[in-house]
Order: structure tokens, then C-alpha cells, then sequence
């Protein structure tokens, strides 16, 4: 079966994970991040509380698993970046993979935001610079919100870390998949790891502690009905496990060709909803601490959701604890080890993207695509508007952009090109855990029915009841915006002509018939 070309391909040298260990770590360390401790709580807590569970496993099984499974197919077999790995598949589809690039690349823009903030509070920490008032400090003095505008304010408190973050990025991304990305988790995700245990142990400890895990575990049964709490589960799902962003398609393209690919990805589906889950517990036992301390009930208290769940309340309960600098230290250098593990994932997806398309070094796509994406980053969220900016472009990069994303995705493979059975022998060639039918008619067909149902609504609902009481002027700058602004680059990207090494020798390995009709 060995074609000749085969062996021409084998020439080709890709920097490779160096084992299977590295390579979950990795996946794992894109997986865990702000999504687990910084998001899913306060989601949870909003959709149903234990009842989330619910809508939560069925997004995981029906669509994160397979669609992981997907990302790792297409990123294994056709050994490139997403765009790249597309173009290879079947050349007209290059374009979804620069569609899902660039809605990573804007995540990063504001996910880098929310990590430099972790840093100044890991300082803050130590003494507890906050003060009393941790909202008026957050909003006030950290962040210096305005008014929903385009402002040209940049915060020096923000925008120095920020600046400090990139640069941590682009060393690392410069260093290339082992010595810098595989380095990096090596170290931070079992500290992190560790770091957590330890966090909610002392959380469970606390008094008050078995309220605030009523709280978060009692169910809403009628949660389930409402359609927008199975949006948010599938949205977390997909932000949390890092798919349909074209991440893992890079990521999967690093592993050796011999590589046990569905069960590296059990691993990390379950180390990721492991993960989140201790933290909804231990947030919430924590929160149940501090309602005590206040005599309030858990569900009168403010700021349980989004950002200020981390930087508002956590301070405060933090205020309240004895000893409670180092858990805050501790907590915000979770948080920074979470978030940076994952923003290296991004970025390292984006630069191997350009790297394979202009023909560039890697050390050259680092420092440009690093650079292209710091300047947005600190211009636009180290503002005195840069929160209101960070929570609407993650409304529609997550809840629209990304939804598109998995459709088209999974549309074009298993309907237009027909390539789940080819995908699915791959997968089953070089893994232990077998993939098949139910396989491809979760991602032929529960997936994208439920995505569409999901994205039809969601949309609906941005157009006629806006978001948050924004101006609508606002929403469409930076909401509908973002979408244009990812596929109006994704059709730029795919227009110029490739530059990089020609792909059209490329043999996929294992052998197996491509066309499948
Ligand atoms: N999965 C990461 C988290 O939970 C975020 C992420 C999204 C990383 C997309 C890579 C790609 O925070």
C-alpha cells in the first residue's frame, strides 16, 4: 500500500508533541482555562443550577465529544492548521478554516484582557489592595469603566499587564510546540492541578460551605424547558472544550502519525468537565461561606455571573477569610495558569495558520501574528470602555460565531465532502476507542440540527431584545461587527493566492480510499 508518494510525504518534518502525555497536556491545558473557573459557575448557576447538569452532558456527548473527535480527525489525518488542513481535505473549504482562525484570533484579543487582569489581582492579593468596596474598586479604580463608546482612554493599570502577557505569548509561541507550548504545560497544568485541589478543599472546609453547594445544586427543573439555557450549555461546551475553533485541528496535527487519537480525547473531555465541576463546587462553597458571614441568602446576592463573579466577589469573600491572601493568591494564580495554557492554544493556531499559508518561519508568523493581535487587544480593552467591549464580542464570537463554525463544519464534512466514514476509519485505524456509525450521525446529524435550532433562536433574540440595554448602535460595532470583521478577513485570507510549500503532494496516512460516496 505504501505509494510512492507516501514516502515523499513522510519527508515532510513536523515538530511533533513528544509523547502522548505531552499531547494531553496540551489539549488539556487549551481545555482548562477562564472557561472552567471563570465562566462555567456562574453559567451553571444561572441555567437551572444542578439542573444544568441536564442540557450540560447532552451538549458534551452529542456534540463536544464528536465534534472533538472531528477537530482531532481533520487535524491528524491532514497534518496542518486548520486552513491548511481544509485546503487539503477538499481545496474550496480552505475558507472555514480561516473563518474558525479568526474567530480565535478576536477571542484572544479579549481573553489576554481577562488574564492581565488575573495578574494585577494576583498582586493585589497580597495585601488586599481592593479594599472594601471590591466592586467600586474593580469597575472604578482597576478598570475605570465609562459609558458604552469607542474610547481612546487606555488604562495603565490594565494595559501594562497586558503588555506583559503578550510578550509571555509570543516567547512561548516562538519557541515552537516543544520547547515551548508541550514546556508550558507541562509545568503549569499539574500545579494548576494541584493549586485547585487545594483551593476547594479549603472552600469545602469553610462554614457555610454545604449552603452555597445547595445553592449550586439545586435543580430548576424548568430551566429545561427554556430553549436559552440548552444555548448556554452547548456555548460553554464549545468555549470550554475548545472546538470548532480550528485549535484543535492544529493541535492534532503536531501528534505523531501513530497516535491513539478517541481516547486522548476522552481523557481530555473528562479532565476538562472534571475540572469545571470542582469549580462550580468550589466557587460555590465559597460563596455559601460569605452568605453566612452576611446572613443573606445565596440567591440575593449580586454579582454571581460573568466577570464579576471572579474580580468582585471573590475579593470579597477573600476580605472575609482568615488567611484569605493566599487563597486569593492562590485562586488568581489558577486563573493565570488556566488562562495562559489556553491562550498559547490560540495563538499557536493562528500562527501556524499564517506560517503555512505565506511560507514564513515560525519564529516570523510568532512575532507578526502576535503583534497583530496584541495592538487590537490593548487598544480596544485596556480602554475605559474595554469591559462592556470584552462581554459583547464574547456574546457573538461564542454564541454566534462559533455556532456558525460548528454548522458549516460539520455540514460540509459529512454532506458536501462525504468524508465522515474516511474520517471515522482514521480515527479507528490509529486509535483503541473505535468510532462509527453513531459517530457520524452524531455529527451528521443531531449536532447540526441542534445548532441550527440553537443559532436561529439566539440570533432572533439579539435582533429583537439586544443585549444587556446596549445602545444598538454599540451591539452593531462590536456584536454584529465581529462577525463581519471574521468573515470579511477569512475571505481575504482565502483570496490570496498560497504562498507556502506546496500542499498538492500531501498523502494522507493511514491509506485509506478519500472519496467515500
Ligand atoms: N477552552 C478555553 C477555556 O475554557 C478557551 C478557548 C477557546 C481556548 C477557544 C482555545 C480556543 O477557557
Amino acid at each position: 500500500m505504501g505509494t510512492p508518494s507516501s514516502t515523499t510525504v513522510s519527508v515532510e518534518k513536523r515538530e511533533t508533541w513528544s509523547s502522548s502525555t505531552g499531547f494531553i497536556l496540551a489539549a488539556i491545558g487549551s481545555a482548562v482555562g477562564l472557561g472552567n473557573i471563570w465562566r462555567f459557575p456562574g453559567v451553571a448557576y444561572e441555567s437551572g443550577g444542578g439542573a444544568f447538569i441536564v442540557p450540560y452532558l447532552v451538549a458534551l456527548l452529542t456534540a463536544g465529544i464528536p465534534i472533538l473527535f472531528l477537530d482531532y480527525a481533520i487535524g491528524h489525518r491532514y497534518r496542518a492548521a486548520a486552513p491548511l488542513a481544509y485546503r487539503r481535505m477538499a481545496k474550496r473549504t480552505e475558507g472555514l478554516g480561516w473563518f474558525q482562525i479568526m474567530i480565535s484570533f478576536v477571542i484572544a484579543t479579549y481573553y489576554a484582557a481577562v488574564i492581565a487582569w488575573s495578574c494585577s489581582y494576583f498582586i493585589y492579593s497580597f495585601n488586599l489592595k481592593w479594599g472594601e468596596d471590591t466592586r467600586g474598586f474593580f469597575l472604578g479604580e482597576h478598570l475605570k469603566v465609562g459609558d458604552p463608546e469607542i474610547s481612546t482612554s487606555i488604562v495603565g493599570t490594565v494595559a501594562l499587564p497586558l503588555v506583559l502577557v503578550w510578550v509571555a505569548v509570543l516567547v512561548v509561541i516562538a519557541l515552537g510546540v516543544t520547547k515551548g507550548v508541550q514546556a508550558v504545560n507541562v509545568i503549569f497544568i499539574p500545579l494548576l492541578f494541584v493549586a485547585f485541589a487545594g483551593l476547594v478543599l479549603r472552600a469545602l472546609t469553610l462554614p457555610g460551605a454545604a449552603d452555597g453547594l445547595n445553592a449550586f445544586f439545586t435543580p430548576d427543573w424548568s430551566a429545561l424547558t427554556d430553549l436559552n439555557v440548552w444555548i448556554a450549555a452547548y456555548a460553554q461546551i464549545f468555549f470550554s472544550l475548545s472546538i470548532a475553533f480550528g485549535i484543535m485541528v492544529t493541535y492534532a496535527s503536531y501528534q505523531r502519525r501513530k497516535a491513539n487519537m478517541t481516547s486522548s480525547g476522552l481523557v481530555v473531555a473528562f479532565a476538562n468537565s472534571s475540572f469545571e465541576i470542582l469549580a462550580g463546587i468550589g466557587v460555590f462553597a465559597t460563596l455559601g461561606f460569605m452568605a453566612q458571614q452576611q446572613s443573606v441568602a445565596i440567591a440575593d446576592m449580586k454579582d454571581l455571573t460573568g466577570p464579576t463573579l471572579s474580580f468582585v466577589t471573590f475579593p470579597a469573600v477573600i476580605n472575609q477569610m482568615p488567611g484569605g491572601n493566599i487563597f486569593g493568591v492562590v485562586f488568581f494564580g489558577a486563573l493565570i495558569m488556566a488562562g495562559f495554557t489556553s491562550i498559547i492554544s490560540i495563538l499557536l493556531g493562528v500562527a501556524a495558520s499564517v506560517q503555512e499559508k505565506f511560507g514564513l518561519s515560525q519564529r516570523g508568523s510568532a512575532i507578526l501574528v502576535a503583534a497583530a493581535c496584541a495592538i487590537p487587544s490593548v487598544l480596544l480593552f485596556s480602554t475605559t470602555s474595554g469591559l462592556l467591549a470584552l462581554d459583547t464580542v464574547d456574546q457573538w464570537a461564542n454564541n454566534v460565531g462559533i455556532v456558525i463554525s460548528a454548522i458549516v463544519m460539520t455540514v460540509l464534512v459529512v454532506w458536501v465532502l462525504r468524508r465522515s466514514r474516511v474520517l471515522a476509519r482514521h480515527l479507528s485505524t490509529v486509535s483503541t476507542f473505535k468510532v462509527g456509525r453513531v459517530w457520524t450521525v452524531l455529527i451528521g446529524f443531531v449536532a447540526p440540527v441542534f445548532l441550527i435550532i440553537m443559532l436561529v433562536q439566539k440570533v432572533i433574540s439579539l435582533i429583537n431584545d439586544g443585549y444587556e440595554e446596549l445602545p444598538q448602535w454599540y451591539l452593531n460595532v462590536f456584536g454584529w461587527g465581529t462577525i463581519v470583521f471574521v468573515v470579511v478577513a477569512a475571505a481575504i485570507l482565502t483570496a490570496i493566492p498560497w504562498k507556502g510549500r506546496d500542499d498538492e503532494t500531501f498523502t494522507p496516512w493511514p491509506p485509506i480510499e478519500e472519496e467515500s460516496r
